[in-house]
């Protein structure tokens, strides 16, 4: 391994591109709140039952895409694909299973053994929330603006709503056995995963991407309208708010979802800077459960990838946020300059402000050359003649002026000109 690489699927996120990332944090930490959701964390591996219960067996992720180990003591660990099995095993603790409400969000890298592509990764970072405990159609409206209250604050415009509903687990035998007499007819002209979805997950058959496969699903019936006239009711009720809102949305009657957990409302948002992988963020209305228990846990929730909202913002042509406080750069000509270079630095930094200053006996050429690489705003000079004479020479680079300043009126001399900047 001599190339400096990270694994395949993989990336090394480095300071300059940092702005970017934080804004996507930032933001998810101002907006959730306002909803009364509260940031959580959970482990980044979780026993690997947990995912294969709470996910579903039959899903492509448990089946293709966990990274599973032995730890020291032959148990399974997984890293996390997802967050909701985590952060609904921890809720399971608490008071969700009485029906109260817990609202929080969570922000931090996911594991998926997938093929690497644009916007397929095998590490990605997800921001998603999770509302636990209740249901009701308004939750799920609630949850969805959320999602794009968020999308909007960060700047990403453009983006279409899909929507549809998964029923209940006592909706599916009918709607299965439709489905599965559909498909059985034309199964031989469809690919080699639809035939081994027939009988083992029918629904992913709807999911299926392959040309050879579409024209069938295109033309499958309608299983909602075989759904109970509750769960139609529910689903008719979250268009109802969603109109009232004011959010636009298109029904997809064949958005199933990649996880077994989601019962009722599902929902994609998509964009069309994203490619092949278009979704954005996905989400629902979940009964998911835990190993051991017979009891689900209820709630609703989403989660966006943070490279992929990257990935929109970039095709969005979106200006980098900027760095509201300047840097400056302090000149020391000669070794006793450079000494009290690094006190007065100590004490820029602790008015705020950034403060690099050159530790090394460099030519003024080089150490200005410096300033100019990290864009400082103002760069203070001094040698031995400074010293003497008490003082330091203070360029303000924007307004190309200079002046001479003791070194107690530098702070001061700063300020209002950085208020006015920022
Ligand atoms: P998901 O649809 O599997 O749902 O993932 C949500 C988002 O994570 C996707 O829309 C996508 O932006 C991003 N994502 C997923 N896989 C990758 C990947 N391999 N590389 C890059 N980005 C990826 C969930 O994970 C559910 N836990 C969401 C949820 C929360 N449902 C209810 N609560």
């Amino acid at each position: 391994m001599s190339n400096s690489n990270p694994p395949p699927g993989t990336s090394d996120v480095f300071p300059e591109e940092i702005p970017l990332w934080h804004r996507l944090e930032d933001s998810a930490r101002e907006v959730f709140p306002l909803y009364g959701y509260g940031e959580m964390r959970t482990p980044e591996f979780e026993y690997t039952e947990v995912f294969e219960r709470g996910l579903g067996n039959e899903t492509e992720v448990v089946q293709k895409e966990m990274y599973t180990f032995k730890d020291r003591g032959g148990r399974s660990l997984t890293l996390r694909p997802e967050g909701t099995a985590g952060i609904v095993r921890a809720l399971s603790g608490t008071d969700v299973m009485n029906g109260i409400e817990k609202r929080v969000y969570y922000l931090g890298p996911m594991f998926r053994g997938e093929r690497p592509a644009a916007g397929r990764r095998r590490q990605f970072h997800q921001v998603g929330v999770e509302n636990a405990g209740r249901i009701a159609p308004e939750i799920d409206a609630e949850c969805i603006a959320m999602l794009l209250h968020y999308l909007e604050k960060i700047g990403i415009t453009g983006s279409t709503l899909l929507l549809n509903t998964r029923g209940t687990l006592e909706d599916r035998p009918p709607a299965e056995n439709a489905l599965r007499e559909y498909f059985g007819k034309d199964i031989e002209t469809m690919c080699d995963d639809c035939k081994d979805r027939l009988n083992r997950n029918v629904w992913r058959i709807l999911d299926c991407k392959q040309e050879q496969c579409q024209k069938v699903i295109e033309a499958a019936p309608d299983v909602v309208s075989l759904f109970s006239p509750e769960t139609q009711k529910f689903f008719a009720e979250v268009c109802e708010i969603l109109n009232r809102l004011g959010i636009k949305y298109e029904i997809a009657p064949r958005l199933v979802r990649g996880l077994d957990y989601y019962v009722h409302t599902v929902f994609e948002v998509t964009h069309p800077g994203l490619g092949a992988q278009n979704a954005l963020a996905g989400g629902g209305r979940y009964e998911l459960y835990l190993p051991g228990s017979k009891k689900p846990v209820i709630g609703v929730g989403f989660a966006a990838g943070l490279e992929r909202l990257l990935m929109a913002q970039e095709a969005l042509e979106l200006a980098p946020p900027e760095n509201l406080i300047p840097p400056v750069f302090l000149v020391g000509l000669g070794g006793n300059a450079r000494r009290l270079n690094m006190k007065l630095a100590g004490d820029i930094r602790r008015a705020g402000i950034p403060a690099m200053a050159e530790v090394e006996d460099k030519s003024m050429k080089a150490q200005l050359r410096a300033a100019n690489r990290i864009n400082a705003n103002f760069v203070l000079i001094r040698g031995d003649e400074e010293i003497d004479k008490g003082i330091v020479v203070a360029k303000d680079m924007n307004a190309g002026t200079q002046e001479e300043l003791p070194e107690s009126e530098v702070i001061k001399w700063m300020l209002p000109k950085i208020i006015k900047k920022c």
